[in-house]
């Protein structure tokens, strides 16, 4: 029996919604065909938009989508995606399959996306190959309110009113893709280009840096030490690939076996070791903790699925997965005192996505099931979870068994999410709420038979919670029965 404390008696401060945030790049099907297919569209659609995908991502709650990219982002010019879309220019996708981008979803239509969603906006801007006075007059273009020119644009291209610009990225992944930069030289760019990035009207834009790839802490220090002042937030990009290995083959998203099973969520663990030695470089510099690390690229990504465009990253989405984005969101929770957002990669249709469409048809993936249980968590006020985890040993390695996080949200409902990553081992848990006498747990259940199941379009409900009958109050504490491979949610009450 494992022993298991949740404090009760003291919150440990908010779980941002934002950390259930998204992206959506110009890339592959996402965009196109996933999101946008145009009015004319034989697919059900509003202005465009398909209805089964706003359908569906309404349920989660979306709290904040991250657009165009991603390493687009770096090389998008906006005034390309404005006006009548049959007067719009059209560039070469160099990054994502050498495909024609004819710009027809713009600066409008994804703001208009996210008012349909409920969701707020963070634009990257263009540092690679942009100008400071492009990015300024974009900023303006979308929040001024008044008389200017790039207010007078907005107008004439059917926008009266401003939009709200709560979000905005410098650059993306200017060590890579976004321009090979060093520190030293991004982080003067960041302090020029950023200075343009006005708060027109009653606009606050919250203005994140490129922050560093993976364990990158020189990239972290030179940002921090050089910059700090001038950014609300700096961003983290780690992927879990099954070998950890960007050379060669990832792996496949759907044929592995319990080696790479084991070694995909040992991959996916290390995203807690990132953000505290991240966090302790951030500390240095700003130790009240008012710059956010914002994981804005993160899950599982894999070899492509077989006889699709390389350049496209469409993969499948396994009960590994679910693993995966229940781990990493237990790990933002447990830190949500420096991680003030996460976008998961992507929405649609690439990488870790929530769903999966092939022409007029969509499925819901295990991914998105861990979205709409975790939603329980945002904004809730965090309660320290203690255990001793029993390992998960394979070979000659090994990695805790278990991950958790708990909250209490507004009406004093405490949430436990836990994950048992053991392929076959069961985990019995007895959990003392310390400070408070649970009465009755409901919850919910994620698994499977198969590590590999997962949702397709003739079977789309083969991997779907269920209410999760493993769990009792016994004298006012928790006794609960994992199942190998599992994600389970709780409401005690
Ligand atoms: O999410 C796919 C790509 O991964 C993004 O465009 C880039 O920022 C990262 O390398």
């Amino acid at each position: 029996m494992i022993n298991m404390q949740i404090d009760t008696k003291q919150t440990k401060g908010t779980i941002s919604r934002y950390i259930y945030g998204q992206f959506a790049e110009h890339l592959g099907r996402c965009v196109y065909e996933g999101i946008w297919v145009g009015e004319d569209s034989p697919i059900p659609n509003t202005e465009g938009y398909r209805n089964d995908v706003l359908e569906a991502l309404r349920k989660i709650n979306i709290p904040v989508l991250r657009w165009p990219g991603g390493c687009f982002a770096d090389e998008y010019h906006w005034m390309d995606g404005i006006g009548p879309r049959s007067r719009r220019a059209r560039m070469i996708n160099t990054h994502w399959g050498g495909v024609e981008e004819n710009n027809h979803f713009g600066t409008h239509e994804f703001l208009r996306l996210c008012e349909l969603l409920d969701t707020e906006p963070y634009i990257s801007g263009n540092v690679g190959s942009g100008t400071v006075r492009e990015m300024q007059q974009w900023v303006e273009y979308m929040t001024f309110d008044g008389e200017s020119p790039m207010a007078a644009m907005r107008k004439e291209n059917g926008r009266e009113q401003p939009w709200k610009l709560p979000f905005f990225g410098v650059g993306n992944e200017n060590w890579g893709c976004g321009g090979n930069m060093r520190p030293e030289y991004y982080a003067d760019l960041y302090r020029h280009y950023s200075t343009y990035v006005r708060n027109y009207g009653g606009n606050r834009v919250y203005k994140i840096a490129c922050g560093p790839n993976t364990a990158d802490y020189h990239w972290t220090e030179v940002l921090m030490r050089e910059a700090a002042g001038l950014m609300d937030g700096l961003s983290l990009h780690y992927y879990t690939l099954p070998t950890g290995n960007w050379a060669g083959n990832k792996g496949s998203a759907t044929e592995f076996g319990i080696d790479e099973w084991f070694s995909t969520l040992k991959n996916t663990q290390y995203m807690e070791e990132l953000i505290v030695k991240h966090s302790r470089i951030m500390d240095k510099y700003d130790p009240e903790g008012r710059v956010g690390l914002i994981v804005d690229e993160w899950g599982g990504w894999y070899d492509v699925e077989p006889g699709t465009n390389p350049g496209f990253l469409y993969q499948q989405n396994t009960l590994r997965d679910a693993l995966i984005a229940g781990i990493n969101l237990n790990i933002f929770h447990n830190y949500s005192q420096r991680v003030k957002m996460a976008n998961i990669a992507q929405v649609v249709n690439v990488l870790q996505a929530m769903v999966l469409t092939e022409g007029d048809r969509m499925l819901l993936t295990p991914t998105y099931h861990v979205f709409d249980m975790f939603k329980v968590h945002q904004d809730a006020e965090r309660l320290e979870v203690s255990f001793e985890s029993p390992d998960y040993k394979h070979g000659a390695e090994k990695i805790p068994q278990l991950s958790a996080s708990a909250s209490v949200d507004a009406v004093g409902v405490i949430h436990l999410s836990v994950c048992n990553l053991h392929h076959a081992e069961t985990a019995s848990i007895r959990c003392c709420l310390n400070g408070a006498e649970g009465k009755q747990v409901t919850g919910s259940l994620l698994t499977h038979s198969s590590l590999n199941a997962h949702n397709t379009f003739g079977n789309p409900d083969e991997v779907a919670p269920v209410p999760f009958t493993g769990a009792r109050m016994e004298a006012g504490e928790l006794v609960l029965k994992l199942p190998p491979a599992s994600v389970v949610v709780l409401s005690i009450v």
